[in-house]
This record gives structure tokens, sequence and C-alpha cells, in this order.
């Protein structure tokens, strides 16, 4: 091969690396993770719901896509705020009001602005099959269109479902509701083993990978299964399902920030070097956090899509 065009390739399989290094959430193994135990809890439904929705590209499956958000974050600028939401500096506690706005001050735009607003637009959904309790009266292809019957502008649902099921991954992720000084972690600069990384990186991607190295055999359905047990046999995950609304993204955010002082920022000052200690003791934070996402994706879509007519009959 022409030595230009290879070094070429090289450079550009390194620039793409070293720019998907600096996207914020889950890396894609756990977006993957907490979609596909979400979707292994869905009712037949919200299944039904969310095959329809899914693009054709998902085959089906709605770990496919679960990284699609960061993969549209540059082309769809306004909604890179929307991965995350931060606090001030050393305060281990969230606060909608004060906290839920993008750099400019805009309010909403955060993660937990952004759960609400796609799971309100999916409501639509819902609605239009629920109220007559009469599925797919109003064809498929309309109430995808950009335009509905009625002639209201209505969003992409598919967008809605996809986002939707990012957000509720990153807002599990302690980093993601980490403190504004720091960006979640971004500028904290240490070792992980060998190589430098920040903190934010590390929480994103490399314990999960090192994780999937260690004790996995370098297999993601392996390492899935393993936290599918867990959640059976060792984690009281109806807890985690208290919800008595469509959706409850606040207390997630609370919970993340507090194990992101207690676990993430503990002991990783910058320049620190993090090796076994850290990663064996964090280890298992991530893994119930990635279940955790997963057990609430399924119960939101769950509320979501559950038609009244089935729950009476549960
Ligand atoms: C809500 O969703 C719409 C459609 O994707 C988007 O334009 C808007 O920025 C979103 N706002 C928030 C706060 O998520
Ligand atoms: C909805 O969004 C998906 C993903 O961006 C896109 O492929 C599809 O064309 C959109 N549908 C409409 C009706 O705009
Ligand atoms: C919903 O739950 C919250 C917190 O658990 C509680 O403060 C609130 O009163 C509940 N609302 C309803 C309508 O039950
Ligand atoms: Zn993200």
């Amino acid at each position: 091969m022409n030595i230009v065009l290879e070094y070429f390739s090289i450079w550009r399989a390194l620039s793409f690396f070293l720019l998907a290094s600096t996207v914020v959430g889950w890396g894609k193994e756990g977006h993957y993770t907490t979609c596909s135990i979400a979707q292994g809890y869905l009712t037949e439904d919200a299944l039904a719901a969310v095959k329809a929705l899914l693009p054709g590209s998902a085959e089906g499956e709605l770990a496919n896509v679960c990284s699609w958000a960061d993969e549209v974050r540059w082309h769809y600028h306004w909604s890179s705020s929307l991965h995350w939401v931060d606090t001030p500096d050393f305060f281990c506690n969230y606060n909608y009001c004060r906290d839920c706005h993008d750099t400019s001050g805009v309010n909403d735009r955060c993660v937990t602005g952004a759960i609400n607003n796609y799971t309100m637009q999916l409501m639509t959904y819902v609605n239009s099959d629920s109220e007559t309790n009469c599925k797919y009266e109003i064809p498929l292809t309309d109430i995808l269109s950009s335009v509905t019957h009625l002639g209201f502008v209505t969003d992409n649902l598919t967008e809605a479902l996809m986002f939707l099921s990012h957000f509720v991954g990153d807002i599990h992720q302690p980093l993601h509701v980490g403190f504004l000084g720091d960006e979640g972690g971004n500028t904290i600069i240490v070792h992980w083993y060998t190589r430098k990384a920040n903190l934010h990186h590390i929480w994103d991607t490399e314990i999960i990978q090192s994780a999937l190295k260690t004790f996995y055999n370098a297999d993601l359905p392996t390492m899935i299964q393993s936290i599918q047990k867990n959640i059976i046999d060792d984690w009281a995950f109806e807890e985690w399902e208290n919800c008595n609304k469509t959706v409850c993204p606040n207390p997630y955010a609370s919970e993340s920030i507090s194990l992101a002082c207690k676990f993430a920022y503990r002991n990783a000052t910058p320049g620190t070097t993090l090796g076994d200690d850290y990663f064996l003791s964090r280890l298992p934070v991530v893994e119930m956090r990635l279940a955790q996402g997963g057990v609430r994706l399924a119960a939101i879509l769950n509320r979501l899509f559950t038609s009244k007519a089935s729950i009476a009959s549960i």
C-alpha cells in the first residue's frame, strides 16, 4: 500500500480516536450495556412501541443506537449541553433550579431537563393510542412524520427515543453530575496505570475496558450477563424504579454527584496515579450505575408505552 495513503489513514484513525475520547458520556460499551439491560425488562407493549420507533439501522435492538446522541453532538451542536449537569465547585448535592442550565445560562438545558423533554415528547405517541385504546389507528408513518394529521408540528419520536435512552445512561455516570470548575473531571489529568488520562474519561470508558480485559475475556455480552445476574441476585432493583410520575431524573442526578464525591473525586487529585486500588474499589459502583440506568430506562419506557388495557389484565 502507498505509504502516504497508509500514513493518512493512520492519522485519520488517530484523530478520530482523539476526538472520540473527548466525547462526554459513558463510552460505547457503557451505553450498549445500559440499553441492552433495559430491553430485557420491557413489557410486550413497550417492546412493540420501541421496535416501531427504532430506525432500521438498529435491527430491532435499542442498544445499537444508544450512542447515536454522541455521534450527532457535532452536527446537532445545540444538543451538546444536554449530556450532563454540573454543580457549583465542591457542592456534593444537586438542585434542578440552581444547576440545570447550559454554559450561557439558558434554563433546562442539561441532562435532567433533556430527560423530561424527551419523555414528554414520547407521551404524545402513547396518547395517540391509549385514548382511543386502538393501536395504530393513526398510521405509524403519520406519527413519525414531522406533521400530524391535526396539523401540529411534532417532534421526531425516533430521535426522542434515542436521546432519552442515551441520556438516562449518561445521568447515571457519576461524573456527568460533577463540579463546574473541573468540567465533571475533564480537566483533572491523572495517570490510569501507566497512561495519562482525564478523570472523566476514566469513568466513561477506562474502568469498563479494564474490567472487560481483566474479568470478562474482553467480551461485552459476558459482562452484560454478569451484571444482569447481579440485578436479580444481589440488588434490590424494585426500589430503583420508585417514581410516581412518568419520569424522575432528579434523584438520579443527586445520587450521581454523591457518588462522584465519595468515589470518583476521592484520591484522584491531579497528577496522581490510579491503579488496582482505585479500579477494584470503583468497578462495583460503575457496574451498579450501568444496571440502574438499564432498569430505570425500562421502567420509563414501560410507563410510557404499556397500554392501560394490558396493565389491567396483568
Ligand atoms: C427538546 O427537544 C427538542 C427536539 O429535539 C430540542 O430542539 C430541544 O433543544 C430540547 N430541549 C431540551 C431542554 O432538551
Ligand atoms: C427522524 O430522525 C431520524 C434520525 O435522525 C431520521 O433518520 C429520520 O429521517 C427522521 N424522520 C423524519 C420524519 O424527519
Ligand atoms: C411523589 O413522590 C415524592 C417523593 O417520593 C413525594 O414527595 C410526592 O408527594 C409524591 N407525589 C404524589 C402525587 O404522590
Ligand atoms: Zn452522552
